[in-house]
């Protein structure tokens, strides 16, 4: 179960307000689905998925899982983020999986670039580049450089070593993957960079990482059903667009996604992702930003508390209980944890949450908007990837912006290349 709890965010605030909101975004959506340039695809993907396409996928990734010690994603933003997060949290930060992911393509640091690729040097290892348009420079660079080291182990055999996830229809990687035969899966045309995790995208990596991908698409399968009612006092995903939009409307200006679990940061850097490329543009949007506590309770909590009111926090409070993992109880003590012994750290976890809570609603007020989740895994992350897609979407419509294009990220494209033909 995935449970939104609103009672810490704003009190008076009558969400039937935007019930003409709802209808004008539902019609809207019935548009961009019916117009050849739409990018909404994704609302209906997960229901509609071949179970060829998802049996060709745990195949390929099967195969990969059996004859490479090491896959290296290759992508940014959208081919890259989603893919990441799903892992962490479901896997873990740690994991002794007879295979290893790691992640290539997301920056152009020369001594990051230099430092994977000597790690791989001795390791046998897959390439699976994943890039929408087939020409993202980051992306590309890195994975002519995988390539390069590939090419000196296998020779010409480096072909059956390289996976593709790109557009159906265009592009150069699309023209090189067929020039060479990799094994390559499609991103559908309609659906953009980051609401693709839900694809090959996201869906292959986490096969390959022993994600079960199944349940993953039936979290999303369920959202969409759940969350297609167009009655708001029934629709949490768009009672929660609703609630940011009327905190943006008071002078909130930021969005802290919050998080309990280090595994679940690359999961807020998606969300920041998600909100931020959806919504900033035309000098609009709310800023998305992310803390993980208690961590950084220890170095931003004193400004959420007592600084500048311009936040409020959005909090994934995932509430499993682990039953097996307790504050020892060592006799004597020296340091100060007497009342603590045999106490479960999970339910330490959540007097802290609940603490913070009080101190920062309740006493600091910094509205909260809270996400209560059962579990960490693979059904309730692909409800709430759809959850916040979809409620993305509205929030984008609430703020009459169009969520699925990113022009402003065009800008210091434009400027690379220029500056890299001069350079020539
Ligand atoms: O959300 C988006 O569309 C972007 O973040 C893209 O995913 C990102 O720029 C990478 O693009 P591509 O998949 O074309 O390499």
């Amino acid at each position: 179960m995935v449970n939104l709890d609103l009672s810490n965010a704003m009190k008076k605030l009558d969400m039937n307000e935007y019930t003409e909101h709802i209808k004008k975004f539902e019609e809207w959506c019935q548009t961009e689905k019916k117009s050849t340039s739409g990018m909404i695809g994704w609302m209906n993907y997960c229901s509609q998925i071949k179970p060829q396409e998802l049996s060709r996928i745990k195949e390929v990734a099967f195969d990969i899982r059996s004859k490479f010690q090491v896959l290296v994603v290759v992508g940014i933003g959208g081919s890259y983020i989603g893919a990441r997060s799903m892992i962490e949290a479901i896997n873990g930060l740690y994991s002794n999986d007879k295979i290893e992911i790691i992640y290539l393509g997301n920056t152009l640091s020369a001594k990051y670039t230099q430092q994977v690729l000597s790690y791989l040097n001795d390791k046998k290892f897959a390439i699976l580049v994943i890039s929408k348009s087939g020409k993202t420079l980051e992306t590309t660079i890195a994975f002519r450089l995988l390539k390069q080291l590939l090419k000196t182990k296998m020779g010409e055999h480096f072909v059956n070593a390289v996976y593709v996830v790109t557009d159906e229809h265009k592009g150069n990687l699309l023209d090189e993957a067929k020039h060479f035969g990799y094994e390559t899966f499609y991103i559908p045309s309609d659906i953009g960079g980051r609401y693709s995790v839900i694809t090959a995208v996201g869906l292959l990596p986490m096969a390959v990482a022993g994600v079960d991908i199944k349940e993953f698409v039936q979290g999303a399968v369920n959202a969409e059903k759940i969350l297609s009612t167009s009655n708001v006092e029934k629709n949490q995903c768009y009672q929660y667009a609703i609630m940011r939009n009327a905190l943006h409307k008071k002078g909130k200006a930021i969005e802290l996604f919050v998080t309990y679990e280090p595994q679940v940061r690359s999961m807020c850097e998606w969300l920041k992702q998600l909100f931020g490329e959806s919504e900033g543009k035309g000098k609009k949007g709310i800023f998305p930003a992310s803390a993980v506590f208690s961590t950084d309770l220890h170095s931003l909590g004193q400004f959420i508390q007592d600084g500048n009111q311009c936040l409020f926090e959005t909090v994934l409070n995932f509430t499993e209980v682990d039953k097996n993992f307790v504050v020892p109880d060592v006799g004597k003590d020296y340091e100060g944890l007497d009342g603590m012994a045999g106490k479960l750290v999970s339910d330490i976890n959540q007097i802290i949450f609940q603490s913070v809570l009080k101190a920062h609603a309740t006493q600091g007020g910094v509205p909260n908007i809270v996400f209560n989740i059962d579990k960490m895994d693979a059904y309730h992350l692909g409800y709430l990837i759809y959850f916040f897609m979809k409620a993305c979407a509205f929030s984008a419509f609430i703020q009459g912006v169009y969520p699925f294009d990113q022009p402003g990220v065009e800008v210091y494209k434009e400027n690379a290349h220029a500056l890299l033909k001069n350079d020539e």
